[in-house]
């Protein structure tokens, strides 16, 4: 009873015709390493993916140098430090505090509810209501977890991420407010889960038009074929 189901939150590339908001996406990603990314790697993602973000090579590249990647020395096949290249993949986080933080490249699919859920989720932290304390004081949230209707167990091991307006500086210059910032993050990671939304969309266009076409067609050859026969 206490636990909430997600508000709706509508994104560009819902629905069968949807596609990406890539300035969304790109402001997403900025939410992602300036707070999420001390605690959640994005394991499925590979620096060169930023390309579709309209990243040049050249931005992707001082990107990805600045990611620490524990890597095997192609000459000597020892495991060491390195630099990251385009072609790594986001490295996994220590994560020295309470709880697991799970990687979020998939998180958008795994989580019932996709975007809503995560943008619920991220700007749905409260004080336990007095009705909850008083029918089960023993789910009073314990040290070092906090209260959020939107989390499946109600109190949740990560700290409200995202408290501030301004937290995130945008290269774009958008308002960083705190619901922009919760908005842009869930259409990045919408993004991380399906990086072919787009093409899977423009080709599904095009096979129902064929299929409508060839059913028309069909129909017409059958017509003409049996028109004698009455
Ligand atoms: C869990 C997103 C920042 C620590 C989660 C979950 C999501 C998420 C979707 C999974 C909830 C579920 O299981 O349904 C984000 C986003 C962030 C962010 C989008 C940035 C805006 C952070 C930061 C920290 C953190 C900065 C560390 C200080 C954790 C921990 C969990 C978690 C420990 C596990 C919670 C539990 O299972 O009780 N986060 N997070 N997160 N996050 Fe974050």
């Amino acid at each position: 009873a206490f636990h909430e189901h997600p508000k709706p939150l509508k994104l560009s590339s819902d629905g069968w015709f949807g596609k990406f908001d890539k300035k969304q996406v790109k402001r997403g990603f900025e939410v992602y390493q300036q707070v999420c990314a001390s605690c959640h790697a994005i394991k499925h993602v590979s620096y060169r993916d930023l390309a579709a973000l309209e990243y040049g090579e050249g931005e992707i590249k001082t990107i990805a140098a600045a990611a620490t990647i524990n890597a095997k020395d192609p000459l000597t096949g020892e495991l060491k430090d390195r630099p990251g290249l385009p072609s790594d993949h986001f490295p996994p986080v220590v994560y020295a505090g309470q709880g697991h933080p799970p990687d979020l490249s998939l998180i958008a699919k795994a989580r019932h509810g996709g975007a809503s859920y995560l943008h619920s989720l991220l700007t749905g932290y409260t004080t336990q209501p007095a009705e909850l304390l008083k029918r089960f004081p023993d789910a009073k949230t314990p040290d070092g977890l906090y209260y959020n209707p939107y989390f499946a167990n109600l109190n949740i091991a990560m700290p409200p991420p995202l408290t501030s307006d301004g937290q995130v500086t945008y290269t774009d210059g958008t308002k960083a407010t705190v619901d922009q910032m919760a908005t842009d993050v869930s259409a990045f990671l919408v993004w991380t889960a399906e990086p072919k939304l787009d093409k899977r969309h423009q080709v599904g266009f095009w096979w129902v038009g064929f299929l409508i076409y060839a059913t028309v067609l069909g129909y017409m050859a059958y017509r003409n074929v049996w028109a004698a026969k009455k």
